[in-house]
């Protein structure tokens, strides 16, 4: 059976984080420009619609990282010591992991830190059947709260794993900030392997952030279900719209819940107005050139040993390192 350490956990309403997490909702949408942080679309159904996003055809992200994982995963094994213990942050599905698990045998342990439980539940019971000999150290908790990695395996070498361009989800200073102090947490002389989307032809920006299958849209509205269901709200899910423009000067799509009437909705005993347009900022997915990536890296301390990009420049994956 899987264990799961749980830590401080402030995207999961259900945990002693939940007040924290409840003043942080509503002072979101008490802001001019309303907003949700996207850490809160995780719950069961979030992450499976996730899953299911990925299978989109407009959805390339997934599609192009995992070939270039399948390409690279024997290099970055080969440089990978045994014994080591692959760390990763918002593992989900663990999909792309099972990749580098089947490259690297002799680790010592695997580390997935993920805000949805269910994500991590699912994953470890089928690594478990698939590599029984694997030691599994879930933690379900916040990847921007300090971490701490199991003080047994203290002095084993690690390395990092943040595929998915889930960095991308950070403005740049943040991401700076928590590449940072993940080179903090790893130690001296960890890599890390983080998969970081390219900007691009607005145009297959949008589409990838709008499928004509509307599971991004289903995605996005889950928001407003999951706050009705855990903090009482009563948004009426129906009268509010996904949408997901492209912000060329920001380099990134952004998504929004938008508001179809002037309407007002009740949260914790307080009355929320919409003007009929007004939209819910709910995420940002930055874009980056390759160079733009490799500077932000290297302003956090690593060191850029290895890009891989697909042959239409659609993603990248970098390998960091001590310089
Ligand atoms: N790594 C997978 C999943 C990416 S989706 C892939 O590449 O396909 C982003 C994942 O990160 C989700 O599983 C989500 O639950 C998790 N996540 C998002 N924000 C998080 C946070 N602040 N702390 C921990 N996990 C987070
Ligand atoms: C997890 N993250 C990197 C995804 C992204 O592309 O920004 C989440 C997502 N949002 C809409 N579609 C996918």
């Amino acid at each position: 059976m899987t264990r799961i350490a749980t830590q401080r956990t402030p995207a999961a309403l259900e945990t002693s984080g939940a007040a924290a997490v409840r003043r942080d909702i509503v002072a979101g949408l008490t802001r001019a420009q309303k907003s949700l942080p996207c850490s809160y679309f995780y719950d069961a159904r979030g992450s499976a619609l996730f899953e299911e996003i990925c299978l989109q055809p407009e959805y390339y992200p997934t599609r192009v990282e995992t070939a270039i994982l399948v390409a690279h995963a024997p290099e970055i094994a080969a440089r990978t010591a045994p014994g080591s213990i692959l760390v990763e942050l918002g593992s989900g599905s663990s999909r792309k992991t099972e990749l580098l698990l089947e490259a690297l045998p002799a680790l010592a342990a695997y580390a997935p830190i993920d805000v949805s439980a269910s994500a991590l539940d699912e994953a470890c019971t089928r690594l478990a059947a698939r590599f029984p000999a694997l030691r599994l150290l879930p933690t379900v908790g916040d990847f921007t709260d300090p971490l701490a990695l199991p003080a047994a395996l203290a002095k084993r070498p690690r390395l990092g794993f943040f595929p998915g361009s889930t960095i991308g989800n950070f403005a740049p200073d943040e991401a700076c900030a928590l590449l940072g102090s993940l080179a903090r947490t790893l130690g001296a002389g960890s890599r890390l392997v983080v998969g970081v989307d390219l900007v691009k032809d607005p145009g297959h920006l949008v589409a990838a952030y709008n499928d004509a299958a509307g599971v991004t849209a289903l995605f996005n509205l889950n928001l407003l279900v999951r706050l009705n269901r855990e903090m009482g709200a009563t948004f009426e899910v129906a009268r509010f719209a996904h949408s997901a423009v492209y912000n060329e000067h920001e380099q990134r799509i952004e998504m929004y819940l938008v508001s179809l009437d002037d309407q007002s909705v009740e949260i914790t005993g307080r009355d929320i107005r919409f003007a009929k347009g007004e939209r819910i900022h709910t995420e940002n997915s930055y874009k980056y050139t390759v160079a733009q990536f490799q500077a932000l890296a290297s302003r956090a301390g690593w060191h850029g040993h290895q890009v891989w990009t697909d042959p239409d420049n659609l993603f990248s994956v970098h390998e960091l390192g001590p310089a």
